[in-house]
């Protein structure tokens, strides 16, 4: 079963982690092709997006690094394959660098609404909403849309966006109590203040965890959610949120294991996912090869199973775990002194 893989390596650092999170996937031996595209600083402007786009549409899966802007086209890989639910998997192990005092545990993951709320970068002035008459429920008033210098973003919820993302979290929930875990779903929103977008997302995923009964189910307004995930991180198990704020309190969930050096993600859709680590490019410590790859590998663990290469996933899941467990080949993020190639070739040995 061979199969093709489109690798984007992004932009600043990003490519600094994605070679030797490459090299060890090679080690694998794995029947995978790998497609592989420069970084976005070589990209041919308009050239490369269509080949890139060509390449995703004969691929398996893609693994992207981060960009700022000049990897392109990468849109295409969430709305362009309808990739409408990013997993991000926050899971302690040890030898990770938590500035908590009992990391040990912690193991949940947020499911994030992917395709719309404001991300889908609808933006405007503000006199463009007075054809529609808008009432504001804070003010009790007509919104005053006369203010021309100051600027609307379009937040969307759909219910069928919201239904499809909160089953996919309750069949995740379902694998992981299987597997031992708690069977619960924990859904966040503000839908106290906002009561028609957030108060249907909240809904809608709480008639969606009824149709599972084997599931447990709670909901908090997302600002008090956030102080959960810091102080009882252990308590949780799947967290399905909207985009904007799975997003935000990802990066915050990645600080509890010890960074976002640590953070993976696949976003996956009916057809298609792909795997991108939850940071950045890291524009702070390009050229300085020491990225943590490890964001990189864990996403890239994450395609191997989604790609049907299980015992290879958790043979790669193995490696990682055992230089961290050693302690002794590790990037200064995580306390080390290690680059982000001698990381890779540590993990490369423990396989
Ligand atoms: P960032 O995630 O790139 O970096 C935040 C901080 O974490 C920096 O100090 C960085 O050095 C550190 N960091 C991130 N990943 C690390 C790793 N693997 N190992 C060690 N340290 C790591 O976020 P920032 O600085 O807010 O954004 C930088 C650029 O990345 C922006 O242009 C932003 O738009 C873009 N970005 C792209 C994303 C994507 O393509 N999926 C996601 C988030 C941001
Ligand atoms: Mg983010």
């Amino acid at each position: 079963m061979s199969k093709k893989v489109v690798v984007l390596p992004g932009d600043d650092a990003a490519p600094e982690a994605m070679g030797p999170a490459l090299a060890v996937l090679r080690a694998l031996e794995l029947d995978i092709q790998f497609v592989e595209f420069p970084p976005g600083e070589q990209w041919v402007k308009g050239e490369t997006v269509v080949q890139v786009r060509r390449a995703i549409d004969a691929s398996d899966s893609t693994l992207f690094g981060a960009t700022s802007g000049k990897t392109q086209g990468i849109g295409y890989l969430r709305w362009g394959k309808g990739t409408y639910a990013n997993v991000r998997p926050v899971s302690w192990q040890q030898g990770y660098r938590s500035p908590l005092a009992r990391p040990e545990g912690i193991d949940f993951v947020i499911v994030r609404e992917n395709l719309e709320d404001l991300y889908l970068g609808v933006e405007a002035p503000l006199p463009a909403l007075a054809p529609a008459h808008l009432m504001s429920a804070s003010t009790g008033k007509p919104l005053d849309t006369t203010d021309e210098h100051a600027q609307i973003a379009v937040k969307v919820i759909s219910e069928k966006n919201t239904r499809r993302v909160a089953h996919f979290a309750c069949q995740l929930a379902m694998q992981r109590k299987a597997a031992g875990g708690k069977g619960k779903v924990t859904c966040s929103a503000k839908y106290n203040m906002l009561r028609h977008t957030d108060g249907l997302f909240r809904r809608v995923v709480e008639e969606t965890v009824a149709g599972y009964p084997e599931l447990s189910y709670q909901q908090f307004i997302v600002d008090d959610f956030a102080r959960r995930i810091v102080q009882t991180p252990h308590e949780l198990d799947v967290v399905v949120l909207p985009n904007l704020y799975g997003d935000i309190l990802s990066d915050a969930a990645a600080g509890l294991i010890g960074g976002l050096g640590l953070a993976p993600s696949g976003c996956y859709g009916d057809t298609y996912a792909y795997f991108e680590a939850v940071h950045g490019s890291a524009p702070d410590i390009k050229g300085l090869g020491i990225i943590n790859p490890t964001a990189t590998l864990l996403s890239a663990e994450m395609m191997l199973s989604y790609l049907g290469f299980s015992s290879a996933a958790n043979r790669l899941h193995a490696a990682i775990s055992k230089v961290y467990a050693q302690g002794r080949t590790l990037t200064p993020d995580q306390g080390g002194r290690a680059s982000a190639r001698e990381f890779g070739a540590a993990v490369i040995d423990a396989l």
